[in-house]
């Protein structure tokens, strides 16, 4: 199949090799022309050093090329998804399948992305999501993987499962789109306090806490939107939560390191150098919050302290000291 992918950061790449390796026509699509001309130059993506582009990989920063593919991959950060997908809708054609594999949700309207692409794209395109504990680092080193393709309609989700189950790569279906979505976007705010701890120094026993609450909180917002409650144990809920908060190739949980360690937010974000999306996504926990009635007082701690100059220091003691109440007293039972 003629596949387009849209962004050429180190997740799109990754991607493009895997749906290359597939047998699959790829053209990597950058929102800037010299970033093509750099990835055809050197085949070799900086955001994914180490990682040689076969001469079959073709670039291209022209979304005119998308309009014959037979499925569009989108992994530009999730501030760029709706324009992005403006842009394409003037050439995709009706039944394109569009696979949404940005994590986050948008800034001031709080959809989810397979929202905005639906919106922008007037309902003409099926829209899949893919997510899970996936590293672009490691899928581009051929370390096995497993991933959730999400669709409303779970046919839809088994094409997407085809173009991209290998034998490195597994990918489940899943009918839930909403936990998946959800899951995606929050576990990265987790991350983000997941480093703090690792940079103030606090344990093991401080981050299992942390993850877990985070989990919980994650699947209350989920839950209360319409995810189902099996999607937050799974692959795209627990498993991306655990490689993301324990991994250094996160670069949510690398931020809050620098952060917990005492550095300026902004200082941090920059020394990141590539799309910190738990950022973002702190300030949608919030809002989403508010609007479901659900509480998440990790996320909101979190939005404290990147928004309102909240002291990072006291947060460990702010949550440890909230008031006493039953593990298993959740909104969903
Ligand atoms: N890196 C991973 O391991 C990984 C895994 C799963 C999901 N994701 C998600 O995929 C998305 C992309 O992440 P990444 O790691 O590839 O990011 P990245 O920081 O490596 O690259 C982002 C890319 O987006 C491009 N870009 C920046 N502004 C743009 C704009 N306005 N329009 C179009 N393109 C623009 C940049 O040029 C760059 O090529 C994020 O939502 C991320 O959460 C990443």
């Amino acid at each position: 199949m003629k596949i387009t992918v849209v962004g050429s950061g180190g997740w799109g790449t990754a991607l493009a090799l895997l749906l290359l390796e597939n047998g699959h026509e790829v053209t990597i699509w950058s929102h800037r022309p010299e970033k093509t001309a750099l990835l055809r130059e050197r085949r070799e993506n900086p955001m994914l050093p180490g990682v040689p582009l076969p001469e079959a990989m073709n670039y291209t920063s022209d979304l005119a090329g998308a309009a014959d593919s037979g499925a569009v991959l989108m992994a530009t950060p999730s501030y760029a998804v709706r324009e992005t997908t403006r842009q394409l809708g003037a050439y995709l054609t009706p039944g394109t399948i569009v696979i949404s594999a940005s994590k986050g949700i948008e800034k001031d309207s709080s959809l989810r992305l397979s929202q905005v692409i639906e919106e922008e794209l007037g309902g003409k395109c099926p829209v899949v999501v893919l997510s899970g504990p996936s590293h672009a680092e490691e899928v581009g080193r051929h370390i096995p993987t497993g991933v959730v393709a999400a669709a409303d309609d779970l046919a839809m989700a088994g094409q997407v499962q085809d173009l991209f189950m290998n034998p490195r790569f597994r990918v489940y279906t899943s009918d839930d789109r909403v936990g998946t979505e959800i899951c995606a976007a929050m576990k990265n705010v987790i991350a983000l306090c997941a480093g703090c701890c690792d940079g103030l120094g606090c344990g093991d026993n401080t981050k299992a806490l942390l993850m877990t609450r985070g989990m919980a909180e994650i699947a209350r917002l989920g839950v209360a939107l319409g995810g189902r409650k099996e999607t937050f144990t799974g692959l795209a809920g627990m498993g991306d939560l655990i490689v993301t908060c324990c991994s250094m190739h996160s670069r949510n949980r690398r931020c809050g390191i620098l952060i917990g360690q005492g550095k300026p937010i902004q200082v941090a974000l920059e020394e990141i150098g590539a799309v910190v999306e738990g950022y973002y996504a702190a300030a949608n926990a919030r809002t989403l919050a508010q609007k479901a009635g659900v509480e998440m007082p990790i996320s909101q701690a979190a939005y404290e302290v990147l928004y309102e100059g909240r002291e990072v220091r006291g947060v460990v003691s702010h949550l440890m000291g909230r008031e006493k109440r039953s593990e298993l007293e959740e909104s969903w039972s």
